[in-house]
């Protein structure tokens, strides 16, 4: 079998999948404003069938791991066909899903009927009036109700990610929250640094924190860093025996960030992107409309990693084309 491998030696066994740049949330560093339609890009979000044609085509070149993400993916009406699809019909044996936590509650026992491996909520803060300043949604109850569903019915592998927003959720006491939040949740809970990207300039310069501050309260607090193998991704995570979930940082400014890269992306319109911030990356569209394209599309994927870089620019203020998350699924 082709296994997708770069000039640097990194395997990818890991696909991004943004199946639609919609979201009805309005983050402060990603859509403050909300989700505005882009004029210059009046191209349909991929279609089902184009969806599976990608998925098996990535399934040939030994890709095991699928996350469906958006925009807000579970905006989809014919978002349970593509789990459904992705699931039973592509080859891919792990499919998790990023969301916002949109109505969960609601959602918790479809969403593991359908066979989901693995569910990533969003949630900034456990504190409802600082998660509705961030998101512009008084939305967190149902959220955590949502996540007490899916726990009730067994479903185990559930991370949540927040943004690390300095004065916001970095203090020690929000530290100790989320501490208190994992000691009895089997949840695995992650800081992101947050991104600088083309349209959050000034958000980033006030609100920007390096990951430090966190990791120096986990080492104070005897977490012990785990150790995985080459292939387990960029984020760091924590242990500690006395607590049922760990803690995790995802530090995309930290010198070493981008060698254990194992992941690619593929844009809700079908273009693939060699890196969440860089400009490299092609319309992969055109070769997903009949079956017979199958070969074609590999080859195509496979000459493309080439072009993949050693490393992002950010630290250099390059963005690349990234303008907000919700256009690369995060
Ligand atoms: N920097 C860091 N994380 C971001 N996200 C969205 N925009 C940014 C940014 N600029 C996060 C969301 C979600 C995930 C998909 O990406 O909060 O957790
Ligand atoms: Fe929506 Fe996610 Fe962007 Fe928030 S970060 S606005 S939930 S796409």
């Amino acid at each position: 079998m082709n296994i997708l491998e770069d000039s640097f030696g990194r395997k990818f066994p890991y696909i991004r999948l943004s199946i639609s740049d919609v979201c009805n949330f309005k983050c402060g560093y990603c859509l403050p404003n909300g989700y505005q339609a882009d004029k210059n890009d009046t191209r349909k979000f991929l279609h089902l069938d184009e969806i599976k044609r990608l998925a098996k085509c990535f399934s040939e070149l030994g890709v095991n791991k699928i996350r469906i993400t958006g925009g807000e993916p579970t905006v989809r009406k014919d978002f349970f066909d593509i789990i459904k699809v992705l699931k039973f019909d592509s080859g891919i044996q792990n499919v998790s899903i990023t969301t916002n936590g949109y109505k969960l509650d609601k959602k918790a026992e479809q969403l593991v009927n359908s066979g989901l491996s693995g569910i990533n909520i969003s949630i900034d803060s456990l504190d409802k009036e600082i998660f509705k300043n961030i998101t512009g949604h008084d939305r967190l109850p149902e959220i955590l109700n949502g996540i007490e569903n899916l726990q009730s019915i067994g479903f185990e592998n559930i991370k949540i990610n927040a943004v690390l927003l300095n004065g916001i959720n970095s203090s020690i006491e929000d530290f100790n929250t989320w501490a208190r939040f994992i000691e009895k949740n089997k949840v695995d809970f992650r800081y992101i640094e947050l991104m600088r990207t083309g349209d959050n300039l000034d958000y980033f310069k006030k609100y920007h924190i390096s990951s430090k501050i966190f990791k120096e309260y986990l080492v104070e607090n005897k977490w012990i860093y785990q150790t995985y193998g080459k292939d387990a991704g960029p984020s760091l995570n924590y242990i500690n025996p006395k607590y049922k979930g760990k803690f995790g940082i995802i530090a995309p400014y930290s010198k070493d960030f981008c060698k254990s890269c194992n992941r690619l992306r593929i844009t809700s319109r079908g273009d693939l992107r060699l890196c969440l911030f860089g400009n490299t990356g092609i319309n992969l569209r055109h070769l997903l409309q009949k079956d017979n394209q199958l070969e074609e599309l590999k080859d195509l994927i496979m000459k493309q990693m080439q072009f993949k870089k050693e490393s992002h620019y950010l630290e250099l203020g390059d963005t690349g084309s990234t303008t907000n998350l919700s256009k690369t699924g995060g």
